[in-house]
């Protein structure tokens, strides 16, 4: 289990990290998310041993990053958010070399480049030189590097930054498959991308813990807000049906600029309760003879729970 207690970081006057604290457990993929700035990289950092804690601390697999820093890098593989590699090396003598530096025995080296060659599809381009492949493919040299000694711990900092959709349907593919049998912590941007790989959420903002849940929970945690999409047709009167709407309780029309081709209006009405107000909607909207031409209740997507998530916590 990896047991972050508190970490915080100061650059300076910056306060990077402040006082994160979570658990992950063993073999879960955990997905880093967080606005730009938001203490991501120096968390990973800390944790990989790179950079000291200004407080706190964190545990991995019972082995602290201040006390048993050998241990713990011992445990993990790392790829940075600039991915190190010898541009001038071919992908083999690099991951040789990396086997060696990660104390991987002599007698081991071979087979277990030839291990993780396969794993990441690197065979067809074993002898090429690394500067000269795309930046998919660098990106596979660089998590190849990262897990080339079995690490139980894998850190990949934005693994998908920078690649065309279809890399990133490879390279969480293959995150997808490096976390059946290991523990992955991964940053990442790229919303959608977070909830097909990963187990749990971790939301970070100005170096604070915002939430932490299952992708599945996080949506549902926002449910009791809902938004419902409400078309009416061209003809009305915009303030009467934003009067009718606001008579329900709780409901508040966010939204009424969306016009369809037939000149009809889209509203969006927010609502705070648990409640389905679709019904209430409806008869209401009836009621006062406004024509009703369409209406549905909005799911929110990942990228509407962090930016709201995000958004209170700013302006808490
Ligand atoms: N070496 C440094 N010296 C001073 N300030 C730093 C340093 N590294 C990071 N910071 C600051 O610490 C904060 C957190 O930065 P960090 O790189 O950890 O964020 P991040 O979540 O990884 O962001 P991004 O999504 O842009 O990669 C930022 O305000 C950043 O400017
Ligand atoms: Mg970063």
């Amino acid at each position: 289990m990896i047991e972050v207690k508190e970490l915080s970081k100061n650059y300076g006057i910056t306060r990077a990290v402040d006082r994160l604290a979570f658990t992950v457990e063993k073999g879960e993929v955990l997905d880093f998310l967080g606005p730009n700035g938001a203490g991501k990289t120096t968390t990973m950092k800390m944790l990989t041993c790179y950079l000291p804690p200004s407080s706190g601390t964190a545990s991995i697999f019972g082995f602290d990053i201040l006390e048993d820093s050998m241990e713990v890098r011992r445990r993990i593989g790392y790829l940075p958010e600039k991915n190190p590699l010898y541009t001038d090396m071919d992908v083999h003598s690099f991951l040789e070399l990396a086997a060696r530096l990660k104390g991987v025995g002599r007698d081991a080296i071979a087979a277990s480049v030839d291990d993780v060659v396969e794993r990441c599809g690197l065979g067809d381009v074993g002898h090429r030189k690394i500067g000269n492949l795309s930046k998919g493919f660098q990106q596979r040299v660089g998590i190849a590097q990262a897990i080339v000694n079995d690490p139980e711990l894998l850190i990949l900092d934005e693994p998908t930054i920078g690649l065309d959709p279809r890399q990133i349907i490879d390279i969480r593919s293959l995150i997808k498959d490096l976390g059946k049998d290991r523990t992955v912590i991964l940053s990442s941007h790229i919303l959608p991308e977070v909830s097909q790989v990963c187990d749990r959420i971790i939301i970070i903002n100005n170096g604070r813990l915002v939430a932490v849940d299952t992708p599945e929970n996080l949506r549902d945690r926002l449910k009791r807000s809902s938004m419902t999409k409400v078309r009416i047709a061209g003809s009305v009167d915009i303030a009467d049906a934003e009067r009718v709407i606001s008579s329900i309780d709780g409901a508040r029309m966010i939204c009424s600029d969306e016009k369809g081709g037939d000149g009809s209006s889209l509203f969006t009405v927010e609502s705070a309760t648990d409640s389905d107000i679709r019904n209430l909607l409806v008869k209401k909207l009836v009621e006062a003879d406004i024509p009703l031409l369409e209406i549905y209740s909005e799911e929110l997507s990942l990228e509407d729970i962090f930016i709201r998530l995000v958004t209170e916590e700013g302006g808490a």
